[in-house]
């Protein structure tokens, strides 16, 4: 390390340990870092992604936008604005976002209110209490999606009725699919280390049918309890406009930009993505919200009945492939 570098060592540690806080599907942190003076690039891992229930890298992307969103909210409270552009290298594919740091001032309002709960959110696979999201969080986190150039469609009872059609399907399918098993077998269950989902964080089994996603199905079910889930879930879809590698690493950061939201207004979130894995159920869901644009996530919302346990991370020093 030269004295000269834009960015000290304690930084560096802020930027990066925020970006490691995003979801990644799976919690493969599909992510490496490259910092070249005020120029950080969010690159994918391809040691790191999903080849059987993500072939075109769709939810990878997602993973990568959302580390990028969580890279602008510590470099805000660092006093840096932010200027983002995607896949901005055809000569390195694996470069998905390029995040350009303006020079220091004080720390960047908006964005830098939502540093706090970068490390407080988590997925919440927990029932939620019955009581209501609130409207004004409802439009605080559907005006969070459309700041990023995305859409959150908060689904009524008869459109929740029939995503729960759409989600016992993929249910289904998940639990007889070996080669989809075999693979969230690989990051899912038992006790983890720095990537993939521990037991530990799984949440309790459902009594009965709920909007809950079990990413173990099919194996590791042991030493689970059982809760009776909420009867109303407040479920949202967040969806993009066009539907190309772009449109996903918007999803990814405005997806985290709803997370953080949430989080601020103190409500757990969850995901019921497993009904966007197959491309036709995908389009069952897109035909749910007008066909006007491309689901992306499926989001559960609302104040957790529980307390949870966070998917373990790898320390940023593992994340950082070059620093000049
Ligand atoms: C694109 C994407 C899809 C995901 N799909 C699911 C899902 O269907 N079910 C689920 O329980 N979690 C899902 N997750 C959440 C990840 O499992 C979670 O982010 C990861 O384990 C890290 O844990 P954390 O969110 O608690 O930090 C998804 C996350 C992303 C980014």
């Amino acid at each position: 390390m030269s004295t000269t570098q834009y960015l000290t060592k304690d930084e560096v540690g802020i930027l990066l340990t925020a970006a490691a806080h995003a979801p990644s599907m799976h919690n493969t942190q599909p992510w490496q870092f490259d910092i070249q003076g005020a120029v950080i690039d969010v690159l994918r891992d391809a040691e790191r992604t999903l080849p059987v229930a993500d072939t075109a890298g769709r939810m990878t992307r997602i993973g990568l936008g959302a580390a990028a969103f969580n890279l602008r909210v510590a470099a805000a409270v660092l006093g840096h604005e932010t200027t983002l552009a995607f896949e901005p290298d055809p000569a390195v594919p694996a470069v998905a976002v390029r995040v350009f740091l303006a020079g220091r001032k004080v720390p960047v309002p908006g964005l830098s209110s939502l540093y706090g709960e970068v490390g407080r959110r988590h997925t919440y696979r927990g029932p939620m209490l019955d009581a209501a999201v609130p409207p004004e969080a409802r439009r605080a986190l559907t005006e969070a999606a459309r700041a990023e150039g995305a859409q959150l469609h908060w689904l009524d009872g008869h459109q929740r009725t029939e995503l729960g059609r759409i989600l016992a399907v993929a249910n289904e399918r998940d639990i007889h699919d070996e080669d989809r098993l075999h693979e969230r077998m690989r990051w899912i269950g038992g006790e983890r280390d720095g990537d993939g989902v521990p037991e530990a964080a799984l949440g309790p089994l459902p009594e009965g049918p709920a909007a809950v996603r079990d990413l173990a199905a099919g194996f590791d079910r042991d030493g689970r309890g059982r809760a009776v889930f909420e009867h109303k879930p407040a479920i949202a879809i967040l969806s993009t406009v066009s539907e190309d590698s772009h449109a996903w690493i918007r999803a990814g950061l405005a997806l985290q930009h709803v997370l953080l939201t949430a989080s601020s207004y103190d409500l757990a979130t969850s995901f019921l993505n497993q009904a966007l894995e197959y491309a036709d159920l995908r389009e069952d869901v897109r035909r749910l919200i007008g066909r006007t644009s491309w689901p992306q996530l499926i989001i559960r919302c609302g104040y957790p009945a529980q307390s949870s346990n966070h998917a373990p991370r790898r320390p940023w020093e593992a994340t950082l492939e070059e620093w000049r």
